[in-house]
């Protein structure tokens, strides 16, 4: 018969609640399981995966960001997006961005350069996971629209800014619903200044 402390030891079920004990209480590591609910096969296999390990825990308190961690934003994002979403099928197309677009801001600079912009490498990832250019478009896109507005309002380059706008446009094309739906999820978050998304809701969609 096992002694308390040997079955304490052998309980498959202890030894997982004591993994994620010590990793919230040493590493401060949030299960993004548990925060991020993921809906299906995809999501839960992602998640699963070391780029979205890492990738979801990157992230000090910053100006924009006062949650740090690239993971408790996108739970903000997926908020938004439970409470927007005019259907299931873009729910589930919001969701999916949400959980790729920023999770490989931990990688994007290297010795204090960016060697590729976050969404390029989210986009790349997920190549391998899904086959469907408009979900990809907009995973790699999802900050061109404040590219743009900061292109002509912050740096003063309007045919920088316009041209970058053309090209937004031109590549989103019919899908531009879904690209503001996603970019209006992702601004309303932390303390992100709002300009940009007033901007592009007048200049693009005439609203
Ligand atoms: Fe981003
Ligand atoms: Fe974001």
């Amino acid at each position: 018969m096992l002694t308390f402390t040997q079955s304490l030891v052998v309980s498959p079920p202890l030894l997982s609640y004591i993994g994620k004990a010590k990793q919230l209480m040493f590493h401060n590591e949030p299960d993004f399981h548990s925060l991020l609910q993921p809906e299906n096969e995809l999501e839960a296999r992602l998640l699963d995966t070391p780029q979205f390990q890492e990738g979801l825990n990157w992230g000090k308190p910053r100006f924009g960001h006062p949650e740090g961690k690239v993971g408790l934003h996108v739970r903000e994002v997926l908020d938004n997006v439970n409470l927007s979403a005019a259907n299931e099928t873009t729910r589930q197309q919001l969701r999916l961005i949400a959980i790729t677009h920023d999770t490989f801001k931990f990688t994007e600079f290297q010795l204090g350069r960016r060697v590729k912009h976050h969404g390029l490498l989210a986009r790349e990832f997920m190549e391998v996971y899904l086959n469907d250019t408009t979900l990809l478009d907009i995973i790699e896109l999802h900050d061109e629209a404040f590219y743009c507005w900061r292109a002509a309002y912050i740096e003063n380059q309007q045919d920088a800014a316009t041209r970058r706008l053309e090209n937004l446009l031109e590549t989103i094309g019919e899908n531009l619903p879904l690209y503001f739906d996603f970019y209006k999820c992702d601004t309303q978050t932390g303390d992100k200044i709002q300009a940009p998304l007033y901007w592009f809701e007048q200049v693009v969609l005439g609203v």
